[in-house]
């Protein structure tokens, strides 16, 4: 199974993607997170790319596209993966036509943009996992520590309400455009499937609809 979730910043892509890997038994590939540790690590693409994440711009196509290649020729992908975050740019998409990936399902949660800016608001994550927590919808057990490990929670640095507003607004110029560009390939190639669904109300009920989606 190839799957992508779609969705603006904030609508519940990482929450959910655990129900899907877990179901469909493939590896979460996101590039937020492969950025952010990049980042994190100190790496040359780290370094590069650390201004363009935190003020809320899209990472040049080719450097990811660069990164995803590398990511889903590893053995862990040999019977699919779920896209989290990525194709991000209709350029990112034909580029993995080009060499032949095709998805297979799309899922798009779809939230709107005054429920994401809360969500923004309250959302701590664990850096080294990727766990993601919400100081209200979804507060770790002990405040501020990861359920896991114990280690501290942190906020990220585009996580504030100004760099939120202008990742939705590269969202609507940028990313949006895949749905049409995704419609029409399937309407031609018979696939990927594609669904939306609305993403609010519990994690759960959003991850039944999401995986009755997908089945
Ligand atoms: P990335 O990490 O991909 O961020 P994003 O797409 O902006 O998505 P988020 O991680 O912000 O949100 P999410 O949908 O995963 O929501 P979550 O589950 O955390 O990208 C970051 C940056 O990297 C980009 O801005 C760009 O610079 C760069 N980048 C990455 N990929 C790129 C690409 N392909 N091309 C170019 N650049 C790229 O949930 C949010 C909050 O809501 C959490 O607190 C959660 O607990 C809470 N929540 C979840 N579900 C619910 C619910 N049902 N009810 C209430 N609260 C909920």
């Amino acid at each position: 199974m190839r799957i992508m979730l779609m969705g603006a910043p904030g609508a519940g892509k990482g929450t959910q993607a655990k129900f899907i890997t877990e179901k469909f038994s493939i590896p979460q590939v996101s590039t937020g997170d492969i950025l952010r540790a990049a980042v994190t690590t100190g790496t040359e693409i780290g370094l590069t790319v650390k201004n363009m994440i935190e003020s809320g711009g899209l990472v040049s196509d080719n450097t990811i596209i660069n990164l995803v290649q590398e990511r889903i020729s590893r053995e862990d992908c040999k019977n699919g993966f779920l896209f989290d975050g990525f194709p991000r740019t209709v350029p990112q998409a034909k580029a993995m036509i080009k060499v032949g990936i095709e998805l297979d399902a799309i899922v798009e949660i779809a939230v709107e943009d005054k429920e994401i800016i809360q969500r923004i608001a309250g959302r701590r994550v664990h850096e080294t996992s990727g766990r993601v927590y919400h100081t209200i919808y979804n507060p770790p057990k002990v405040e501020g520590k990861d359920d896991v490990t114990g280690e501290n929670l942190v906020q990220r640095k585009d996580d504030t309400e100004k760099t939120i507003r202008y990742r939705l607004s590269v969202y609507y110029s940028q990313t949006k455009p895949l749905v049409d560009f995704y419609h029409r390939l399937s309407v031609a190639h018979g696939k990927p499937k594609y669904s939306q669904i609305l993403g609010v109300g519990s994690v759960e009920i959003i991850a039944s609809k999401m995986l009755q989606a997908l089945s």
